[in-house]
């Protein structure tokens, strides 16, 4: 891959990447798609990443379809998928893990203590290997965004890092891979993360700012459906992650969910459109 990626630069190509877990949905392909329109050769990656998941989450449970996957990717112009194994990225011996601080401390980091430090590591050895001029990041996964564009800040990595808008189901479900988790009738049920949204949308619009009362409207709109299991739900400045208690600057509300099986997330950026019917 560096190799390949190396003549690509050599040859005046500008390189844009979107590193993926697989299971692709059409809000990778629109990664892609966004991809495809800022460089010249797309190069894909699909590594479901050990590292950046916690003991008891799903590792060896997540969903992976390979050869669907390259399919759809070629698909929507993907010029090189990168599939590593995990002996390849993790040979026997591996030592070094990439740490990024303050914003990965709230929000899923408190779950997922170890999560960020894993997709901090993975991501930086994609950048190496792939040697992009842009990687292409959803913002469903906002605080993993932050802590990537932190990361690339921090540690002077050449590349620009695109963050796209999230894509939601006509239903307003944000997709996710681990939408395949919800059994039937937890639809409704993990519609109120994206409803609750909406609800805090609403509430911005007419003028709150209290983030306590925009996040105990949210609450009680998810905890109404016996299946949820309410993880956080809260309003944090969007630079630093930390929370705040009135919306002053630019500010999301980020919620965590299980539903039934999948913990699902999903964000709103105060004061951006919302395509939430
Ligand atoms: O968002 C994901 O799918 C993963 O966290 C990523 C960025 C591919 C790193 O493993």
């Amino acid at each position: 891959m560096q190799a390949r990626s190396e003549s690509l630069r050599l040859a005046g190509k500008r390189i844009v990447f979107v590193p993926t877990m697989g299971y692709l949905h059409e809000g990778h392909l629109n990664l892609m798609r966004e991809g495809r329109k800022i460089g010249d050769s797309l190069v894909v990656s699909i590594f479901v990443n050990p590292t950046q998941f916690g003991p008891g989450e799903d590792y060896e449970k997540y969903p992976r379809d390979f050869k669907r996957d390259e399919e759809l990717a070629s698909q929507v112009g993907a010029d090189i998928v990168f599939y590593p194994t995990v002996d390849e990225m993790y040979p026997a011996n591996y030592q070094t893990y990439v740490t990024v601080e303050g914003v990965t401390l709230n929000l899923c980091g408190q779950s997922r203590p170890i999560h960020f430090r894993g997709v901090a590591t993975v991501c930086a050895k994609l950048f190496n290997i792939v040697k992009p001029h842009a990687a292409v990041f959803g913002k469903k996964d906002f605080q993993q965004l932050v802590t990537i564009r932190r990361m690339v800040a921090d540690l002077n990595m050449d590349l620009e890092i695109h963050g796209m808008d999230t894509t939601r189901e006509p239903d307003g479900l944000a997709m996710s891979s681990r939408n395949v988790y919800l059994k039937d009738g937890e639809r409704e049920a993990a519609l109120s993360l994206s409803r609750g949204l909406k609800i805090a949308q609403g509430l911005y619009d007419s003028g709150e700012r209290e983030a306590a009362v925009i996040i105990e409207a949210v609450k009680n709109h998810i905890s109404s459906y016996d299946t949820n299991i309410i993880d956080y739900v809260k309003i944090c400045d969007t630079e630093t992650l930390e929370d705040i208690d009135q919306i002053e600057r630019e500010s999301v509300i980020a919620l965590a969910v299980k539903v039934g099986l999948p913990r699902l997330i999903d964000n709103y950026v105060f004061g951006e459109p919302l395509a939430i019917p």
